[in-house]
């Protein structure tokens, strides 16, 4: 029967990828405040996986392709209203909205882990973006003994009268990221539960098996 025909679509690689996404980035996420070495592991592991994906979505097998999932702004749009009009279009790889939530979450988990290495060079010395990092350290420090001096010898407030001490702009980044990436995988598996939902297939099955059955109008 041709539309009980299930066919791979998700090959192995990109469903280890998957997997060990989630575990590496639950472990970073978890270990952000317990253990500095635990957390630079994991994430370091986020930043191996992401790499990975990205040269595959260029190389890898057809539906892990950037080319088959990213598609113009037109058809998300196209997509989305036929959505919203309760006749959802099958797509046997990443449907239009969902290719770009991808492109979204991966590059979220990119800006998430080079501020997570900058910020480690600055406040640890450590990682190997640490070598660069060692004069604004010095800088950050003497400016800051600077002014807890001159509050001990003046009684003045700390950073009144002078440029309060350097602010360290990637932690911001860090943190804002890692807290937009719980919106989007929010939305993700949002995402992923709704279209299963409308097309009555398991999706998280299919990012365990990989296979897909192929339905009449795919
Ligand atoms: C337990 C929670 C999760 C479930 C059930 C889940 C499920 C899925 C499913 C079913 C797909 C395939 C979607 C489709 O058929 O179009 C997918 C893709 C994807 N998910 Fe998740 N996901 C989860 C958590 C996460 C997390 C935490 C991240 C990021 C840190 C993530 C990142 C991705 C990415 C990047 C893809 C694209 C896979 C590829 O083409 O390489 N997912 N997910
Ligand atoms: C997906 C990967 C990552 C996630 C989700 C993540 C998330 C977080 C979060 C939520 C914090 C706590 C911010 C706060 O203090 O409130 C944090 C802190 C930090 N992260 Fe990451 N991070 C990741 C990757 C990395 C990487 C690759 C590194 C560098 C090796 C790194 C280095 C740090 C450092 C040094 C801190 C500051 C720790 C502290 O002073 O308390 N992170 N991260």
């Amino acid at each position: 029967m041709p539309d009980n025909k299930e066919i791979l679509v998700w090959d192995i690689l990109v469903r280890l990828f998957h997997w060990f996404l989630v575990i590496s980035f639950v472990v970073a996420y978890l270990t952000a405040e317990e253990s500095e070495q635990w957390h630079a592991y994991f994430g370091y592991a986020v930043m191996g996986l992401i790499s990975f994906r990205m040269v595959w979505g260029v190389i890898g097998s057809k539906y892990a392709r950037f080319r088959d999932f990213v598609y113009s702004p037109r058809a998300v749009y196209r997509y989305l209203k036929i959505l919203l009009a309760k006749q959802p279009e099958y797509y046997i790889g990443h449907n239009p909205a969902g290719g770009w939530m991808i492109v979204a979450l991966l590059i979220s988990l990119f800006v998430v882990t080079v501020s997570g290495l900058k910020l480690y060079a600055i406040e640890e010395g450590r990682g190997p973006l640490a070598g660069g990092a060692a004069d604004e350290i010095t800088v950050i420090s003497a400016a800051y003994a600077d002014e807890v001096r001159d509050e001990k010898s003046t009684g003045r407030e700390r950073g009144r009268g002078r440029p309060r001490h350097k602010e360290n702009i990637w932690e911001e980044v860090h943190e804002v990221s890692a807290n937009l990436m719980l919106l989007l995988i929010f939305l993700h598996v949002a995402g992923v539960i709704v279209s299963s939902r409308l097309h009555h297939e398991n999706l998280v099955k299919a990012m365990i098996t990989g296979k897909k059955k192929v339905l009449p109008d795919a």
